[in-house]
């Protein structure tokens, strides 16, 4: 196969299993219509995913290694918790450094419907790891 005929095959593959991991219209979107996280969930998806990872919304933007990673990669919700002060500060900003996210992607109640549904379903794949007491030897 010459190459860009290889690279169109591959294309059409990517795409067809896109088209099923998307399913039903929803694009993997798991919050339920009649959840009150619902409008922010679609809101995320919308105007979010391209940059951040976060399952429950099938959305995988953040570099899932040092090698595909991209300047516009954010931070991954499935580990990383955020309450709701952080996700309204950082859609104000731009992010926490204010230097490459967009600012107000999202506005008013569109932003606060973000922000609740975010720090409710964020970090919930972060690890848990109960830490062991260690007793240092004081002087
Ligand atoms: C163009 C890519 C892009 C888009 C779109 C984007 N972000 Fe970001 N976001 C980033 C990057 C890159 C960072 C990390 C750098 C920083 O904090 O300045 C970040 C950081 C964040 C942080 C801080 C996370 C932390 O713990 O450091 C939050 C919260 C956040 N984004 C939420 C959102 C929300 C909510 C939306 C949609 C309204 C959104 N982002 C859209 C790229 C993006």
């Amino acid at each position: 196969m010459r190459a860009h005929t290889k690279t169109a095959a591959t294309a059409a593959a990517l795409l067809a299993s896109a088209a099923l991991a998307g399913g039903c219209g929803s694009q993997g979107l798991k919050v339920a219509k009649s959840s009150p996280y619902h409008r922010g969930a679609v809101l995320f998806r919308d105007h979010c995913s391209g940059c951040h990872t976060l399952s429950v919304v099938g959305a995988q933007g953040s570099a899932t290694s040092i090698k595909n990673r991209v300047r516009t990669a954010g931070p991954n919700f499935n580990i990383r918790k955020e309450n709701v002060e952080q996700v309204l500060y950082a859609i104000r900003n731009g992010g926490f450094s204010g230097a490459i996210m967009p600012e107000n992607v999202v506005l008013g109640d569109d932003a606060r419907a973000v922000a609740a549904f975010l720090a409710t379903y964020s970090g919930r794949q972060a690890q848990h790891v109960t830490s062991v007491p260690i007793t240092l030897p004081t002087k």
